[in-house]
């Protein structure tokens, strides 16, 4: 099954999302990005692929932190109009492709890295296995995702809530049955894909990539005093971040 869905391109969905990542307090900021950037290894001299680059932050920090090329590469062609719009500089450069149609030379990266992208990707094997090989050796391999946790009962109402509406529980549910999930969020129909925590680790193992570091990121003291909301993290992880290395 190889659905591709460019939401992203959706233009009431893109608004919507680009206004969420404008305001100063989300969870890519907050949570997400503080442990992702932490993970970066050392980029010296070092040549990157951003997976799912979106408005291309990410790939222009690769090349503060010292990478001498990086190419960001999305599905989505308002994310990457956006990207060159941005950040203009030789080596960095943006493509408007779907990273399952993208053709990469055997080992031409050294760090390959993914921002909560690959969960929009069906076949996951496929995926990790184009990026094990278009990896160096002991090339780093670096991705975050929606939590398993989180992409399980996907599409039903995960936060219980009493009458008065305060939260029960988080409604934990369908694990083990892989596969696709439509959630109304933003727009209706975004599709994503869960897979067990076993599943990501397995895939990861059986294509030649051990793994380094695995995180599920929660806000830190100070933001969680700013923005009480956000305790809902510690009931519920929304994100799972994994380091790996290429054999
Ligand atoms: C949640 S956004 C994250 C963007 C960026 N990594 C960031 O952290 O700001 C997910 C991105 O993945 C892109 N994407 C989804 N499916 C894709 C695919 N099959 N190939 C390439 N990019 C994809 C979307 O267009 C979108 O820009």
């Amino acid at each position: 099954m190889d659905i591709k869905q460019n939401i992203y391109d959706n233009l009431d969905f893109f608004e919507q999302y680009q206004e969420i990542r404008a305001r100063e307090f989300n969870y890519n900021k907050q949570i997400e990005q503080p442990h992702f950037l932490q993970l970066v290894p050392n980029l010296q001299g070092q040549v990157a692929l951003d997976i799912g680059c979106g408005a291309g932050d990410f790939a222009a920090t690769c090349i503060q932190k010292g990478a001498k090329e990086v190419l960001g590469i999305d599905i989505s062609a308002n994310m990457i109009a956006t990207a060159k719009e941005r950040h203009q500089q030789e080596c960095l450069k943006f493509l408007n492709i779907a990273f399952e149609d993208v053709i990469l030379q055997q080992g031409s990266f050294h760090f390959i890295s993914s921002s909560l992208a690959l969960h929009y990707m069906a076949d996951l094997n496929a995926v990790i296995q184009k990026i094990s090989k278009a990896l160096s050796r002991n090339g780093i391999l670096l991705f975050s995702i929606q939590h398993p946790i989180y992409t399980a009962n996907m599409g039903r109402d995960n936060w219980i809530t009493d009458e008065r509406g305060s939260i029960q529980h988080f409604a934990m549910d369908r694990y083990q049955e892989e596969g696709m999930r439509r959630e109304d969020w933003l727009v209706d129909g975004v599709i994503m894909y869960h897979r067990t925590i076993g599943t990501i680790v397995n895939t990861l193992l059986s294509n030649d990539l051990s793994i380094e570091k695995m995180v599920e990121p929660i806000p830190s003291e100070e933001i969680l005093q700013q923005v009480p909301n956000f305790e809902k993290t510690l009931r519920s992880p929304p994100f799972l971040i994994i380091k790996a290395k290429k054999l």
